[in-house]
């Protein structure tokens, strides 16, 4: 796993954008894995303002969604169907019919989650995924204890996940559903590239559970020791607690230009 620091989280933006822009100038029609959150923000916005210089050309890309609420009606502002065509899809130019995403209103659940899995390996697999981490340690919404091995299906948020996300719905966590689906820890494993981004103190326990902490279930986002090719973005308030922060530094200072993100 490579660990970047970065001063903020505008560098962090910046430096995941231009790892996403190169990948599309190689791969047109790569297909990009996007969490929802506040942490991806200045990812997006990054992207999106060279989109809008002409620096890479979206019009053949593919998104896919990591997780969605339960229950939400896809028009309501915060099902993530949504929070994506506003946060991604429209400042990125990207087509709506090249968005792949879960039905969170499906009555057959089981059967949603199934489609799903089917329609990312039909569309060849996630290229880079995007991720965000819970204070938890959760990835997607694969919340402690989620099994290492996991493939779409429906979890129940806990309440800590509850309350970090009322801040969407007026506050008010009662508002915030208790199910989501979640593409599973096996399936984000299965991306070409994962790339985690973290930001702020809150998340430093996280960031250390994962990146120097045993792989265990109860740090789900522990699961991208086992990838090979894991990048974990912080700034220097998530880096806060990394025993080896300056090793970190060290070797992104001496890497090979060739090598990229
Ligand atoms: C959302 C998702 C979650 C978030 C995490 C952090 O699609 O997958 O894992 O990334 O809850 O959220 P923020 O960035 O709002 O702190």
């Amino acid at each position: 796993m490579e660990v970047v620091i970065v001063p903020d989280a505008r560098a962090g933006g910046e430096l995941i954008a231009e790892a996403m822009a190169q990948l599309l100038r190689r791969k047109p029609e790569a297909l990009l894995g996007v969490a929802t959150g506040s942490t991806p923000l200045p990812v997006y916005e990054a992207l999106a303002a060279k989109v809008r210089a002409g620096a890479v050309d979206t019009s053949r890309a593919r998104v896919a969604q990591l997780d969605e609420y339960v229950g939400l009606p896809s028009e309501h502002p915060e099902s993530y169907r949504s929070v994506l065509r506003r946060e991604v899809l429209e400042p990125l130019w990207i087509d709506p019919n090249s968005f792949l995403g879960p039905d969170g209103t499906a009555a057959d659940v089981p059967t949603a989650c199934a489609e799903y899995e089917w329609e990312l390996a039909v569309a060849g697999g996630v290229d880079l995924q995007l991720l965000g981490i819970g204070t938890d340690g959760h990835i997607g919404f694969n919340e402690p204890g989620s099994s290492l091995a996991s493939r779409t299906r429906i979890k129940t948020l806990t309440q800590q996940t509850r309350v970090d996300n009322a801040r969407f719905f007026d506050g008010d966590v009662d508002q915030v559903p208790h199910h989501v689906i979640t593409q599973g820890i096996g399936t984000i494993l299965e991306a070409q590239h994962l790339v985690l981004l973290a930001t702020g103190e809150g998340k430093a326990d996280a960031v250390a559970a994962t990146v120097e902490g045993p792989l265990a279930a109860i740090c789900p986002a522990s699961a991208l020791q086992l990838h090979p090719h894991a990048t974990v973005v912080v700034d220097e308030a998530a880096a806060s607690r990394l025993k080896l922060a300056d090793y970190y530094r060290h070797t992104f200072a001496n890497k090979p230009v060739w090598q990229g993100l």
